[in-house]
């Protein structure tokens, strides 16, 4: 490898409108807001730490069905269509965004990955330069956000037309509408094929796919075969003078060891720094840490 990257559990420490409260029995206590949620983490093999009584808190419960991402949510209590949490962004500010729950089992925040936000905001707010970030598989535009938020032209490209209208509806609730972010409804490797051929550079890349997805005219997109491709065109689309790369895999049966490889490759004609491993969440119940995804980043030196 050229880059000899560093292992890490990253934490996202900031929160205070989430929280992990506790796992085990193939399920995760969560609290988004004022709502708690029980959904299935087939990871956590262990036994719960609270009560019963703690659980039944719990204003809904998603019940899966066999596929793997089919099922409904079962509500004990009233829930809100909608409602908004915050995230404050270190020393940025507050970003401000809507939550539900989704059919997917989702609810328009992955809390774990708010450690890549802190990091990229700071890189761009250190770089004292105009910085153009990219944003691929943006889902609600969360990192979109914190990259504008932090002084970056960002480009947000997400197949989910659904997906793209809340991320710009994030935008405004953040209070961040004078912020250039451009909104794509796009399948990520055309839309970057477009970008390649027309010649426009980025400074800093986020990619975040799914295991597996469509594009807006049905393209289909499978980690595994997809992904060194679509690496190989943001290495085109690269500045001369990158700031970061950083990617992270759901969901999937891919160690961090190899996400950095694949990065690395990537990367390999720039001078940085390699940094991949797990996104973690810890609970607050008995401290054992939920392993959320792999990831792998590079940073400029
Ligand atoms: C939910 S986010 C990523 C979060 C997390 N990594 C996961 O796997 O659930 C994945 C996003 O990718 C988008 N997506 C799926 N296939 C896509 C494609 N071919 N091109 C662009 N975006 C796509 C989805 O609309 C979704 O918003």
């Amino acid at each position: 490898m050229q880059h000899s990257p560093t292992y890490t559990l990253l934490e996202a420490k900031n929160w205070q409108d989430y929280e992990l409260l506790d796992s085990g029995d193939g399920l995760k206590l969560e609290r988004f807001g004022k709502y708690i949620f029980a959904r299935p983490e087939s990871q956590a093999m262990w036994r719960r730490a609270l009560p019963q009584k703690d659980w039944d808190m719990a204003h809904a419960v998603f019940q899966p069905t066999a596929e793997e991402s089919g099922g409904h949510w079962d509500f004990k209590k009233r829930v809100d269509e909608k409602w908004v949490m915050s995230y404050p962004l270190p020393n940025v500010g507050e970003l401000k965004f809507e939550v539900m729950t989704t059919p997917g089992r989702h609810l328009g925040v992955f809390p774990e990955v708010a450690s890549h936000w802190d990091f990229m905001a700071g890189l761009i707010q250190k770089a004292g330069r105009p910085v153009r970030v990219l944003n691929l598989f943006g889902y609600t535009g969360l990192a979109s956000l914190a990259a504008a938020a932090a002084g970056a032209q960002v480009t947000h490209v997400d197949a989910s037309k659904k997906s793209v209208s809340w991320g710009r509806e994030n935008q405004a609730l953040s209070g961040l509408n004078e912020k250039p972010i451009r909104w794509i409804v796009e399948d990520a490797i055309k839309y970057m094929q477009r970008e390649e051929k027309r010649g426009v550079k980025y400074d800093g890349i986020i990619l975040d796919p799914p295991k597996f997805g469509r594009g807006p005219k049905g393209e289909v997109w499978e980690v595994y075969k997809s992904l060194p491709n679509l690496f190989e065109i943001c290495r085109a689309c690269m500045s001369n003078d990158p700031l970061f790369v950083i990617a992270t895999l759901y969901a999937v049966r891919a160690s961090a060891i190899h996400v950095a490889q694949a990065l690395d490759e990537m990367m390999k004609k720039y001078n940085g720094n390699m940094d991949s491993g797990e996104l973690v969440t810890r609970e607050t119940s008995a401290n054992r840490l939920l392993s959320q995804a792999v990831y792998a980043r590079w940073s400029a030196k």
